[in-house]
This record gives structure tokens, sequence and C-alpha cells, in this order.
């Protein structure tokens, strides 16, 4: 499947192992959300809306730290598997609709903080975008930015394999320049100041069973907007690498994430 390059990057193909492959360690979640809200300056009377909500994988831990929190995100099923895990953990008052980035459906100047985390390489017309988080934002308010940005050690093989068989429909299509998000730099781009920056650092360890069944069942973003063709040549390559270079497939290598939060201000 292609997506066309107009159209926003709807995850509802994604709901039911957004979290296997996405999600935190324990505790962790917690923690990229304390530093999301001290960067920011929330506060419990602090009104905030997440766009591109998801599943909630911040939202839950985040909105501990805010006042009424607002979910926005145009798949439907992503946002259920989040209503199930708030009814299960349970949070404060979070309100959660289907809308778009480009057209929110809220009054100018409402917002103390935005929150945005791998959101804006996914959206049809980031431009609109920025602008209409200028419109919601107060003046004083701010946009928290977050992404996340990973190293997996002993498995660069895979990934090297991967990137040669794939090539431009590969970094086409990746979520930003390596060291900046996306939503960071257009919302620069559109007069947004960075007040404030931080770093949360940790590991995980990831298989090359793991990593293979990640190209085969196509589970990042960047995989289903590529040519068919030219995802079927990188899982080709992927397996031809695993085959050749690692005997015990289950054998876990440390990967070191870094979770980016940078805070801006319009
Ligand atoms: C990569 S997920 C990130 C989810 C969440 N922020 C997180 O970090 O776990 C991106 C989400 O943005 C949503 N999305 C894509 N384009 C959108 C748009 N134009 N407006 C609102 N949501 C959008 C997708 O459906 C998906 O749920």
């Amino acid at each position: 499947m292609t997506d066309q390059p107009h159209k926003s990057v709807v995850f509802d193909r994604a709901a039911t192992f957004y979290d296997q492959t996405r999600g935190f360690p324990p505790g962790i979640d917690q923690q990229a959300a304390d530093l999301m809200a001290r960067l920011g300056g929330l506060t419990h009377s602090s009104v905030v809306a997440e766009i591109g909500v998801g599943t909630g994988r911040l939202a839950l831990p985040l909105a501990r730290h805010s006042g009424p929190y607002l979910g926005f995100d145009l798949s439907a099923d992503m946002m259920s598997v989040l209503r199930q895990k708030h009814a299960v953990f349970g949070a404060p008052d979070i309100r959660l609709a289907r809308a778009d980035v480009t057209q929110l459906p809220l009054r100018s100047n409402v917002l103390d903080a935005a929150v945005l985390v791998h959101i804006l390489h996914l959206v049809s017309d980031p431009e609109r975008a920025a602008s209409e988080l200028r419109r919601t934002v107060k003046p004083a308010g701010v946009a928290i930015v977050g992404w996340n940005r990973s190293y997996e050690h002993g498995l660069e093989a895979i990934s090297d394999a991967w990137e040669a068989a794939t090539g431009e429909q590969w970094r086409r299509w990746r979520k930003g320049e390596d060291n900046r998000d996306t939503s960071a730099v257009v919302l620069e781009q559109n007069g947004w100041t960075e007040t404030a920056s931080g770093v949360l650092e940790f590991t995980t360890t990831l298989t090359p069973r793991a990593k293979l069944e990640r190209y085969r069942g196509r589970v990042f973003s960047s995989m289903w907007r590529m040519d068919d063709a030219a995802w079927q040549a990188g899982v080709a390559a992927v397996e031809a690498v695993v085959a050749a270079q690692y005997t015990d497939l289950d054998q876990p290598f440390e990967v070191s994430h870094a979770f980016h939060v940078v805070v801006l201000r319009p």
C-alpha cells in the first residue's frame, strides 16, 4: 500500500500492535511524561491538547500533571485502545475526539499547551497544522514536542541491509532529520521559538527475530508509505542477512533510547 503525499497517515492498521512495538518500558512512560510536564510548566489547571493522541502512550501518564486533557486523532481505532486502557487504569479527565490537526474543534486561544509526539511528519499539510496550533494555543502557552531516537547495538547489519535495499523509498518517509523531529522543525519554520529542552535515556533489548518480524509485519508507518516492491526487496535483504549472520535468533541485543523533549513558544 502507498499513501498519497497529500493525505495524512491514519493509524487504524497499527491499533492492535502499536503498544507492543512503540510502548515505553514500565515506569519509563511516567518519567517521559514527568519530563514533558516539568519542561512545559504544566499545572493542574493547565488546559492541554495532544494532537495525534493515539493509544495514550503519553496521554495517560501526562494527564496526571494537567487540568483537562483533550486528545485528538484521525484514528478511531487508536483512541479505542486508549479508552480501554483508561477504563482499566483510570486517569484524570481525558476527553477524546476524532479530529484533524489542520482543523481542530476548538475556539481560539484556549490551550495552555499543545503536545505533539511523532505527528507532523504524518500530516497532509504541516503548515496548516502549525497555523491551527498558533490559533488555538494562548499567546503565553507552549507546544511540548517529544520524539524518540534509538540505536540497536549489534543489529546494525540488519538495518544496513534494509536501508541499502529500500534506498530513497525509506529515506523519504522517515520521521525528520536524525537529530530533530519534523514537528519541532515545522513549528520553528513557522515562528515558534525553543525555550527549553531535555532528554530521557533508557535501554531495552531486541532480538534478531523480533527485528525481522517488524519488517515482515510492516509495523512502522514509513513501511506502509513505501511501494510494495521496495518493502518486499527490503524484507528479502533482511532475511538474507539474518540467515547469514545471526545463529541465535533469540539472543537479546541492547537498544539505547533517547526520548527528546523540546518546548516552544508561539
Ligand atoms: C505515530 S502515532 C503517535 C501517537 C502518540 N502521539 C504516541 O506518541 O504514542 C501518530 C498518530 O497521529 C495520528 N494522525 C495522523 N495524522 C493526523 C492528523 N492530520 N490529525 C490528527 N491525528 C493524526 C495517527 O492516526 C496516529 O494515531
